[in-house]
């Protein structure tokens, strides 16, 4: 059995400890080395491409990180998948783009504003995503 006094420095001791690794892991998930963002690599590009893909909701129905919706191909790594000349030329497609059926919207988007767009894309496809590489789409028969 432990003393009063025992328990106590038990108690104050497991505490201390416990507060130390707690603030070393803190610190080293906010180093430098351990970051998976990309931040520095946003650009001025990436984010007007980041507004052009809020204010015409891709979101609606495609999915970037797996998140959005789910009725058009994940487009996390399309950039590395389709390459930059397939992606620009359907952004700047004035008929709807449909190889595989369902229709993406024709914007008829400007050279820059594809840009931009493939830019936000790119950006997004080079965050390091621990792993998590091979995120499906319904549609992506070819697309691993
Ligand atoms: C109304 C739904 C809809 C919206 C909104 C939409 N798309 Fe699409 N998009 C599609 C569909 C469906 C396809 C697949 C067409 C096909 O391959 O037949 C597609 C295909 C694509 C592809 C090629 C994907 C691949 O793997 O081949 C890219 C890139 C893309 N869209 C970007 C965008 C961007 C950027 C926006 C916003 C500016 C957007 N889409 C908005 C429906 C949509």
């Amino acid at each position: 059995m432990l003393s009063k006094k025992q328990a106590r420095a038990f108690f104050l001791g497991g505490t201390l400890v416990t507060f130390l690794i707690f603030i070393g892991l803190t610190v080293y998930s906010l180093s430098e080395a351990q970051d998976q963002s990309n931040y520095k690599d946003i650009t001025e590009q990436v984010v007007r491409g980041k507004h052009l893909w809020e204010s015409n909701n891709c979101m609606g129905c495609h999915t970037l990180l797996g998140e959005g919706g789910y009725y058009a191909p994940e487009l996390t790594k399309v950039i590395e998948r389709r390459g930059e000349g397939y992606v620009k030329a359907l952004l700047m497609s004035p008929n709807p783009w449909a190889p595989n059926g369902r229709k993406m919207v024709a914007y008829g988007f400007s050279e820059d504003q594809a840009t931009d767009i493939i830019a936000f894309l790119k950006w997004i496809g080079n965050i390091d995503l621990n792993g998590f590489e091979r995120v499906v789409s319904p549609l992506a028969k070819d697309n691993n």
